[in-house]
């Protein structure tokens, strides 16, 4: 899926040839999950029709300050456009319309719009090799470059004047890549490693038989979303469980029993930032795994159980650099409890959730936690999504961990 999945972006076109060129940009845009509004301005349109674009975009074009073909002469509003837009792209960026960007110039509706976004600003130069070079334009670069406006740079090549130079604008698939880059670039889990566990696991009785428990794996899979969504590299490794996740930053990793958990976990460890331990881990299993299926022949049956190995303790005992993160589920005595948890196997923090919290717990799409940090600060939080509660804690994460 790409980072562009959802957003609003506003594509402003000025008028120089390679405008014919962003009937591929809009479809690039559409095609990466995108929401594309186009604004042109007037001398654009001798370039590119404002049908192509609407049909393209699927949304109406805005190229003045009213509707000119309406009889009702509808005002095109550039401040709910610029505020709409999660991101405004200009392109072609022509040497007339960077200088007026660079000078606040407003005389035509892209103008009014880029003036009235409040957005992140990416514009593709394109003009002749001379232009390009022009100590005005060069000046235009400059200062867009000081309003924090983002240049994908002009390329060299055939240009329409004939001539061989610099002032080409980039390719669509380009424009497109350099955003997607330049997005990613700045997310604030970029380049970090984090690792999930999530589910039950079911530890085996007989070949059909299992001890397990009702965990869904949902808050595990939130986390591990909410964490890619931050731009972090995730291993997601789960237990049984129905919840799916497609996401290039995710690998998941299923696993059925403790011990399987337990060596995807310890294979990964090493090399991870983060480990969040969210999984509903049995903590006994039957000592002997019958290896037919066991026959009621008497009237009790009694399993002898021993214990797993505690995974996340396993973690805390080995850590480095890693942040290490737990959840505890309690029924009485919640916060001693969690904070000695916290301790006992060496967290930076854990997430306390409490069965005696109405729509907190296993099944439900709520939850209700209170995180605390090895320095014993307490937060509590009021009952949210899981989703909510995922977003959370990311970002309690990455506080603790820049801070
Ligand atoms: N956990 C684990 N491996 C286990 C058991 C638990 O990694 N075998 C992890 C869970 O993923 C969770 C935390 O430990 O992050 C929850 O611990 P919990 O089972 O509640 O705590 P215990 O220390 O086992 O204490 P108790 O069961 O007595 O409350």
């Amino acid at each position: 899926m790409s980072i562009l999945s959802g957003k609003n972006i506003l594509l402003g076109i000025s008028g120089g040839i390679a405008a014919y060129k962003t009937a591929s940009l809009v479809r690039l845009f559409v095609k990466s999950g995108a929401h594309v509004k186009v604004v042109m301005t007037p001398s654009s349109k001798e370039f590119i029709t404002p049908l192509t674009l609407s049909t393209l975009s699927k949304n109406p074009v805005y190229s003045s300050f009213t509707n000119e073909d309406d009889e009702n002469s509808v005002w095109n509003n550039h401040v709910e456009l610029g505020l709409w837009a999660d991101l405004f792209v200009v392109a072609p960026a022509t040497a007339n319309t960077l200088a007026k960007m660079a000078n606040g110039v407003c005389d035509n509706l892209l103008m009014a719009t880029y003036l009235s976004a409040k957005c992140p600003v990416y514009f593709a130069p394109a003009m002749d090799l001379d232009m390009y070079k022009h100590p005005s334009t060069v000046r235009s670069f400059k200062v867009l470059a000081s309003y924090g406006n983002i240049m994908i740079p002009a390329t060299s090549g055939e240009l329409a004047s004939g001539l061989v130079g610099e002032g080409r604008m980039a390719e669509p698939e380009d424009i497109v890549s350099f955003i997607e880059d330049d997005i990613l670039d700045k997310l604030p889990m970029r380049g970090k490693k984090v690792l999930i566990t999530a589910g039950p696991t079911y530890e085996a009785i007989d070949p059909v038989r299992f001890i397990g428990n009702h965990s869904s794996g949902k808050m595990g899979f939130e986390i591990a979303k909410a964490a890619a969504r931050l731009g972090a590299e995730v291993i997601l490794v789960a237990g049984p469980t129905h919840e799916k996740v497609k996401h290039s930053n995710i690998k998941v990793i299923p696993v059925v029993s403790n011990k399987e958990m337990y060596d995807a976990v310890h294979a990964h460890f090493k090399v991870m930032d983060v480990a969040i331990l969210s999984a509903a881990v049995a903590d006994y299993r039957p000592k002997e795994v019958a290896k037919e299926k066991i026959k009621k022949k008497s009237d009790t049956l009694v399993l002898e159980l021993e214990k797993t190995k505690d995974i996340l303790a396993s973690l805390g005992s080995i850590k480095e650099h890693q942040f290490l993160v737990g959840f505890a589920l309690e029924t009485n005595n919640e916060l001693e409890n969690a904070k000695d948890k916290l301790k006992r196997k060496n967290l930076n923090l854990i997430v306390l959730n409490s069965l005696n919290d109405k729509g907190a717990g296993f099944k439900s799409e709520t939850n209700k936690v209170t995180f605390i940090d090895d320095k014993e600060h307490i937060t509590e939080h009021q009952l949210k999504t899981k989703i909510q509660v995922a977003e959370d804690l990311m970002n309690k994460i990455l506080k603790q961990i820049n801070a």
